[in-house]
């Protein structure tokens, strides 16, 4: 069975929503749902359309409830970080707290992932956690792998009359050790890995060896020679090289899908550790990746 954003494989159980026997509590609020007929295809997404979906990957929520002070018009509102969106959206709480007073309002908008908040003693800044690599949407559409503070703190201090509107800027940023070099380390999945070693089995392994290290029929795949000829060079070159010119017999014969896991499967096996999200196939995102230098 091969994974689809798009299309559901038939062997997947289905039922009607009406189906479910429970009362339904409706949401305070959702971020963000589409009616049913809704497009989820988007070409400038090129291939990974999850991430222009209208859906924000919610990552965080922070209760904002100042005794007293306080951002003025924040108080007693919900914050909300999104991983794919690069922002922070506030919810203010109708008195209840059971509905919205008004509407959602989003801030910070930046190109990063936004992992969680934390709110200063005297509730005048916001800091935000940010992922160190991964995927976001870009400011003008379409994606990117360039985090712009990958791994950092954002702090957000309120100015006033500067803060309460959208897009305020980083008052400080103390970026965290850099563990991605910009965010540009290649990200795989283990079971994309695992579906790597599989295509590998069948169409290299006759040549490459077990272990990517025999060089009966074809150069190692791995050790030093691969420490010397791919590390600290893209991505797209190594899945260039395998696209374009493996199996010598018949080259580019395989799904797009498959090099992108063969390629996951090498850098898995030369060290590289696997992520959440899964290489993709789109050689303009790859671009964006190098192979990492060597683990001691
Ligand atoms: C019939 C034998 C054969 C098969 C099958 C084969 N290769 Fe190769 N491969 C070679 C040879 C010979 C070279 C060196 C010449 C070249 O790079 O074109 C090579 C080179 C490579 C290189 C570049 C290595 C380097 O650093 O120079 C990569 C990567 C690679 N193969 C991956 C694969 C993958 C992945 C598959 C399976 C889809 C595969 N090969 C199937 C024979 C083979």
């Amino acid at each position: 069975m091969q994974f689809s954003d798009i299309e559901i494989h038939p062997s997947v159980p289905r039922e009607d929503e009406t189906a479910w026997p429970e009362t339904f509590v409706a949401p305070l609020a959702t971020l963000f749902t589409v009616p049913s007929d809704w497009d989820f295809t988007d070409p400038t997404c090129r291939g990974i359309d999850f991430i222009c979906w209208p859906t924000v990957a919610a990552s965080s929520i922070e209760a904002y409830m100042p005794e007293q002070g306080g951002i003025p018009g924040w108080e007693d509102s919900l914050l909300v970080t999104t991983l794919k969106r690069g922002s922070l959206y506030r919810l203010p709480l109708a008195e209840d707290g059971r509905s919205l007073r008004g509407p959602m309002e989003r801030y910070f908008q930046s190109e990063n992932r936004f992992r969680d908040t934390a709110i200063s003693p005297d509730r005048q800044s916001i800091y935000v956690a940010t992922d160190p690599g991964g995927l976001a949407e870009k400011l003008g559409g379409g994606t990117t792998t360039r985090m712009q503070d990958p791994g950092a703190i954002l702090v957000f201090t309120y100015a006033a009359g500067a803060a309460d509107q959208q897009g305020g800027t980083p008052a400080a940023s103390l970026p965290a050790p850099t563990v991605t070099g910009g965010g540009g380390w290649p990200w795989f999945t283990a079971e994309q890995a695992g579906r790597g070693k599989a295509a590998y089995d069948a169409n290299c392994v006759s040549c490459h060896g077990p272990g990517l290290m025999s060089a009966t029929y074809g150069t190692p795949l791995a050790g030093p020679y691969f420490d010397r000829r791919w590390r600290g060079k893209g991505v797209a070159a190594l899945h260039a090289h395998i696209h374009d010119r493996m199996p010598p017999s018949r080259p580019a014969s395989l799904p797009d899908q498959t090099y992108a896991d063969l390629v996951a499967y090498v850098l898995e096996v030369n060290g590289v550790a696997p992520g959440e999200v899964e290489l993709p196939p789109t050689r303009a995102l790859l671009e964006a990746m190098t192979i990492p230098p060597a683990k001691d």
